[in-house]
């Protein structure tokens, strides 16, 4: 019997949760102390995350991991994804890339073959477009697979129920579930958070995110080109339709807005905000059929009446922004100090956050200054520890925050908390079966344009 056979033996038992698990469990530990097991991984969606999370995962301290099996519906993104982890690892097999021409599925139900290549305890990563998250998750749980997803989980009130029920499903079968926040792994935050709990701030009174930068990767989209299928432009062109991605909003801000949430402790009850779009053509003439705004400026409300202030703008040519900060009462913070996790963070006794008033300054470890890597070591040590590991419910309730914002700018009304998880409008209802002749869940009008929203006349919905 191989080693990896055996593990799976101990993992299969542990979905069972009996006390023979258990000491199959610690058993299952003592093997994996000294790394000498491997595990597998299948990559479904094979873009520039996707590929990057794979070299994440076959860099871990704690390998064997080997890349198996690969999934995209296109073609080319697949080929390229394969070409492009082949020049990054500066091999083949020999650097854990195993994935032979029989193993690279491509279609819309690519992802179960690939998934299928993998038994009980081996990890996929799901890193397509967010609003197939809980379709691909679904089947993953089913086949006892520990996973890996990128942020955000959920587009919508009706796909965050189903990811919250999925979480519990996967939490009840023992997998390791990890959510692609990567900020929640920063060894700055990380001390930043215990020393916010611990009260160096005093009470947080204000918090204050911004992204304001430049239109990057699919933010907007010109009409689509005749020859391309509408899916398939849509799907391609995935941060342009609220649909696919939750929009600009969702995939951009999410990492400032969930870090800010973590240091409070809480999430936000409600959120009130304002947005629009300054440029809805290019200086040409030519429209933007996006669904995006291309600014919006929201106030979130926790609980206890204190405020998280968050702006998000993508126009090329403003000042750009991109940190984060709060005030507590007895001192403030910097917690990204550029991007979505930058370093160093910072507590100062003043709110003018000069150098002149810091009183403690992150220092990472050496070896963990990246928190792309940090969170698939903290994964796959829970893997091979058998410690329960599961950040699915926290990454959908903060899907649900950047969900409950965006709302409430697209609508012009303010959102709770619970009404974005009760709302009713599915925005890609049967995903589950699409094909690559499937309707796209939004159509143009006769001059390619989306719909967009429109605040204070859609005010149930955002199109
Ligand atoms: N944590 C981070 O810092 C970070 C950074 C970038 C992207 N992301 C997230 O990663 C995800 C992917 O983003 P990206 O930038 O890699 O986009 P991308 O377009 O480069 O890659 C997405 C890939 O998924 C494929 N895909 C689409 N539908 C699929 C399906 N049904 N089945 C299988 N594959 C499918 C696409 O063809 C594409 O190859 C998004 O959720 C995004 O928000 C996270």
């Amino acid at each position: 019997m191989s080693t990896s056979k055996t593990r799976r033996e101990f993992l299969g038992d542990a979905a069972g949760i009996t006390a023979a698990t258990l000491v199959a469990a610690r058993g299952f530990a003592a093997v994996h102390a000294g790394g000498g097991d491997e595990i597998k991984i299948a990559l479904v969606g094979c873009g520039g995350r996707g590929s990057g999370a794979a070299v994440d995962a076959l860099s871990v301290q704690r390998g064997p991991v080997r890349l198996v099996a690969m999934a995209d519906p296109f073609e080319d993104r697949l080929a390229a994804s394969y070409k492009a982890l082949t020049e990054e690892l500066g091999g083949g097999s020999e650097k854990g890339l195993d994935v032979p021409q029989d193993r690279r599925f491509v279609g819309f139900d690519a992802y179960k073959h690939a998934m299928d290549c993998l038994g009980p305890g081996d990890v996929v990563i799901l890193a397509t477009p967010p609003a197939f998250r809980w379709v691909h998750f679904t089947y993953a749980i089913e086949k006892g697979l520990n996973v890996f997803m990128e942020k955000p989980v959920s587009v919508d009130g009706p796909s965050s129920r189903r990811m919250l029920d999925l979480a519990e499903r996967a939490g009840q079968k023992g997998l390791k579930v990890a959510v692609g926040l990567m900020s929640r792994h920063s060894r700055a935050l990380q001390e930043l958070a215990q020393r916010v709990q611990a009260g160096e701030l005093g009470e947080i009174i204000s918090q204050h995110g911004y992204r304001m930068q430049g239109p990057i990767v699919n933010f907007r989209s010109l009409p689509k080109p005749k020859e391309v299928g509408e899916l398939e432009y849509q799907i391609r062109r995935f941060h342009s339709f609220l649909w696919a991605s939750g929009g600009a909003y969702n995939d951009f801000f999410i990492h400032i807005i969930d870090q800010l949430c973590w240091m409070k402790g809480a999430w936000p009850e409600k959120a009130q905000a304002l947005g629009g779009r300054h440029y809805r053509s290019r200086a040409d003439g030519v429209p933007y059929v996006d669904q995006n705004f291309d600014s919006y400026a929201v106030e979130y409300t926790y609980a206890d009446g204190t405020k998280m202030m968050f702006n998000g703008r993508n126009i090329e040519g403003c000042q750009e922004r991109f940190l984060s900060y709060m005030h507590g009462t007895k001192g403030s913070a910097i917690v990204s100090a550029n991007g979505d996790c930058g370093t160093p963070s910072s507590i100062h006794t003043r709110r003018n956050l000069g150098a002149d008033s810091i009183v403690w300054q992150s220092k990472v470890p050496a070896g963990q200054e990246n928190p792309y890597r940090n969170e698939w070591n903290d994964f796959i040590g829970a893997i091979r520890d058998n410690v329960a590991y599961n950040e699915a419910k926290r990454g959908i309730e903060a899907s649900l925050v950047c969900n409950m914002g965006r709302m409430a700018a697209h609508t012009g009304r303010e959102i709770t908390f619970r009404q974005m998880l009760e709302c009713k409008h599915e925005f890609a209802p049967g995903i589950a079966e699409f094909t690559k002749d499937s309707a796209a869940p939004v159509v143009s009008d006769a001059t390619g344009r989306y719909p967009v929203p429109q605040p204070g006349i859609l005010t149930d919905r955002e199109y």
